[in-house]
């Protein structure tokens, strides 16, 4: 596995507010079920579309972030690394928070994630949910999810799902400042606790990242409009199978809609294909367990991962089909897991050891 380690930093002193300026969050990435492709407003990260998702429970990013009162450069360290790239994203969300706090000091920000980074498996959700809670505590302020959904969007579309935990959707919204798109949750994990089984088939770093992917999707593929037009229905038919708790209907719908996405993107000039051979054989194994009576569906984001959902009891079954196919790394088996939550920063030392 991939391990979940920040550095060790001194304690951080407490400043004469009696604030220590500084926190820790964990999140999780999560799933799209109803897929979100298309920008509205690439800047402010408006999606095109709405867009249900699951979040996971088991695979899992820890944040600390730490203000420094002093001006400078945010630092970043992902996976125990510095990086510059991620240093401008982080800091372009941090602004959004220093500015509500009214300050101006630099941070520093230690990620680690305890599963492939950039890899189609929804890393920047996990990340940036994680980045907006801790540092918003870290500046004391006292945010609701709703707020905290809205922010981790900044970041990455997909971040605002991961502020909540179970089956959750993301609004499109119509304001042009981006106020009414944000998550919700729809049912707790616990109300409906479904299986997933991850078969990572490759652990690089995807080519061409999911923002760019949009673009080029929305400037040049055909089936943009037909994208579009038919989402809230796809939407509708995944809530209330979701709400009727109707495992088959979910099925039906998420698959149409991960297929349409990839339809869609294919379609791109120069077209974007984001599976290797070993995704599609997955889901060829996937489709047969289906037909053989297993509950179960497949669907696959802007990478090569193949994420299966089933119901609970079928997930040891699924997982071990998945071993099998040629090609697959590794299977992750997770659950259904809560939203982004402060922990104590002990227990992210604890972690380290
Ligand atoms: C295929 O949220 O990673 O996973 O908003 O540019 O950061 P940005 O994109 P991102 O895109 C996710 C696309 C997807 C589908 C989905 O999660 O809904």
């Amino acid at each position: 596995m991939y391990a979940t380690r920040l550095p060790n930093r001194p304690p951080t002193p407490v400043n004469p507010d009696g604030h220590p300026h500084s926190a820790v969050a964990e999140a999780h990435p999560n799933i799209a079920l109803v897929k979100y492709w298309g920008k509205r407003d690439a800047a402010l990260n408006l999606p095109v579309v709405g867009s249900l998702s699951i979040t996971l429970d088991r695979l899992r990013t820890r944040t600390r972030v730490r203000f420094v009162p002093e001006s400078g450069a945010d630092q970043v360290v992902l996976n125990g690394r510095a990086s510059e790239a991620e240093a401008r994203r982080v800091g372009a969300c941090l602004d959004l928070l220093r500015e509500a706090a009214g300050i101006d000091w630099r941070a520093e920000v230690a990620s680690g994630n305890d599963f492939p980074t950039a890899a189609g498996l929804a890393s920047s959700a996990s990340g940036f949910a994680a980045l907006v809670l801790a540092g918003s505590a870290a500046l004391g302020l006292d945010l609701p999810p709703s707020r905290l959904s809205v922010l981790a969007r900044r970041g990455s579309g997909s971040a605002a799902r991961s502020i909540f935990g179970g089956f959750v959707e993301w609004a499109h919204g119509e304001r042009a400042d981006g106020s009414d798109s944000l998550a919700r949750p729809l049912l707790g994990a616990a109300e409906w606790p479904l299986g997933v089984a991850v078969a990572v088939t490759s652990t690089a770093a995807k080519e061409i990242g999911s923002s760019e992917g949009m673009g080029r999707t929305a400037m040049t593929s055909p089936y943009q409009r037909a994208w579009v037009e038919g989402q809230e229905a796809n939407l509708a038919e995944a809530r209330r199978a979701v709400l009727a708790r109707d495992f088959e209907a979910l099925a039906d719908i998420s698959e149409h809609s991960c297929l349409k996405m990839h339809a869609l993107a294919l379609a791109a000039r120069p077209g974007l294909l984001y599976w290797n051979g070993a995704s599609v054989e997955c889901m060829h194994r996937l489709r047969a367990l289906r037909r053989s009576g297993v509950p179960v569906f497949f669907t696959i984001d802007a990478g090569p991962q193949v994420k299966a959902v089933c119901l609970p009891e079928a997930r040891a079954a699924v997982a071990a089909a998945l071993r099998e196919v040629r090609g697959v790394l590794e299977v992750l088996e997770c659950g259904l897991g809560e939203g982004a939550r402060l922990i104590e920063d002990g227990a992210a030392a604890d972690a380290e050891r």
